[in-house]
This record gives C-alpha cells, structure tokens and sequence, in this order.
C-alpha cells in the first residue's frame, strides 16, 4: 500500500502545472464528483481539483457504484470551465481517456487501451473509469464540468469482489510492483493540465489518438440499453465520440454513450 498525499503530490507535478494552489487531498469523502460539483456551484475556479484516499459513495457511469476502498486506489475529480456550448465538449470523457492513457504510460510504464468509451484496459481487464459530469447555465452554456478518474492501482486479485474478479485488475497486477500513487496523481494531473490546453481546439487530433488506442473499434459488440441487447460491429468513433455500429449489412448507426453499455460478444471485452 503506497501512501498518497497532497504535499507528496504536489511535489511531483510538473513546473508548468499552473493549479498547484487548489488542488486538495483529502482521507475520505462520499465521492470526489459530488464535493466538486458543490464547490462548482460556490464558484470555484477552473482546473480546481480534488482526491481521496477513500470515497463511501463512489459513483460509476448509468448509476452504478465505483468501489473505492482506502489505500490502493486513486479516486480523483477536476473541474474545467471552457466558454462554450455543451455540443463543443461531446469529445471531453475521450479526451480525458486519452490524457489517462498518457499518465499510466508515463508513471506506470505502459500504455493500457480503451474500451469504449470511458475505461482504459489491459488484457481484457478494467484498470481505471471515467465519470464526466457537465453542469450548465441559464442560457444553456457550460458553466462547469467535472472529470472524475478511479484508477486501480495496488489491488491483488483476491481484493476485488467476487463479481469483479473476471474483469477488473490493477496496475500492481499488470506491471508485478505496486505504483507510487503520488507520482501517478502527479502525472494524472499534468495530463488532464494538458488536455485542457488542446480540448478544444485540438479535438480532430484527440480523436485521431484515441481511435488508436481504442480496442473496442473492430469488435463484434452487444450494445445494452434498459432490457434491450443489440448485436453488431464496432467500425468506428467519430469526432463527438459516438460509435459508429454496423447492426446489420449496410445499416449503421451513430450511438452515443450517455445511455447504453458495450460488452463484446463473449464477455466483458
Ligand atoms: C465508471 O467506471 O463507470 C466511472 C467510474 C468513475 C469513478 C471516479 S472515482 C473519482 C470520481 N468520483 C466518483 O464518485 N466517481 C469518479
């Protein structure tokens, strides 16, 4: 179990890092997310960002729960305030994938995939997932979104619940070392300082990267919505991040993730 903390931290994020003076680490919290959006609402700034050793209500996309026991996890939220419409930032949960994909390469030593759309992997297994939250204003602008990232990272995989064992892992389990988890908070928070650099004008390069770390492109897929399975192949993503699946011979659809989850056809992968 490697320690984690906000001096720690800190002291091993870049020079350029400009959000040095609100970044927070806290022990526990119900989740990262939450407290983000409360200090969002109270005006807080831009690149403003949290983590916790522990969350008591860590939250998964489409209403799930992020397991997020103490210890062995990084459980970490940042806020971004972009000027501009909520169609402009369709790409932000790829990006900050990608942005992933970059920090565990630079602080973990390798480079996982990406399942579409939000969950970096190796070896058909769940290492890290995203939960993008936007808040907007009045007159239908971003006023705040917030990026919410737990990597597994010291886990053994006697420590995950029984329902996970098939298809989470940790970084510990992929590379044979427990991760410093102050250098990869460091690194996670120069990554996203980064993306945020590049989000939006850079989007066309983003995705062009994130096409090619994608795993699920190429896969024949069972897209879940509600009790409804479909079958198909996964050709693409396009610029706002949808996938594009053939269902049948020549009948594509554009999906977006808001609503369904991707399983390949014999698993989690
Ligand atoms: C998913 O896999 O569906 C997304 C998981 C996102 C988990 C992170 S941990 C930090 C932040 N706080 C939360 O409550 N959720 C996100």
């Amino acid at each position: 179990m490697s320690s984690m903390s906000q001096d720690g931290i800190l002291a091993l994020v870049s020079r350029e890092y400009p959000w040095k003076d609100r970044f927070s680490c806290l022990d526990t919290i119900d989740s990262t997310n939450n407290r983000l959006k409360i200090l969002a609402r109270e005006g807080a700034p831009h690149g403003t960002a949290l983590c916790a050793n522990r969350q008591t209500g860590g939250r998964g996309r489409l209403g799930r729960n992020f397991l997020s026991p103490p210890g062995v996890g990084i459980y970490l939220s940042i806020l971004f305030r972009p000027d501009c419409m909520p169609e402009s930032l369709m790409h932000l949960t790829c990006a900050a994938a990608e942005a992933m994909c970059d920090a565990l390469e630079n602080a973990a030593g390798f480079r996982p995939g990406i399942k579409w759309t939000n969950d970096l992997v190796y070896n058909k297994r769940k290492l890290c997932g995203i939960l993008t939250e936007l808040g907007l204003t009045e007159d239908g602008k971003v006023d705040y979104a917030v990026v919410g990232i737990g990597v597994n990272c010291c886990q053994h995989p006697e420590d995950f619940p029984p329902e996970l064992q098939n298809t989470a892992a940790s970084i510990a389990m992929v590379t044979g070392k427990e991760p410093s988890r102050d250098r990869l908070a460091a690194a996670m928070l120069d990554a996203l300082h980064r993306m945020d650099e590049d989000l939006l004008a850079g989007k066309e390069e983003i995705m062009a990267r994130y096409r090619r770390d994608c795993v699920t492109i190429g896969q024949d897929i069972s897209l879940l919505k509600g009790d409804t399975v479909r079958h198909g192949k996964a050709l693409d993503v396009d610029s706002d991040g949808a996938l594009i699946v053939e269902f049948s011979p020549g009948h594509r659809e554009a999906v977006s993730s808001g609503e369904v989850s991707v399983r390949g056809m014999y698993g989690y992968l």
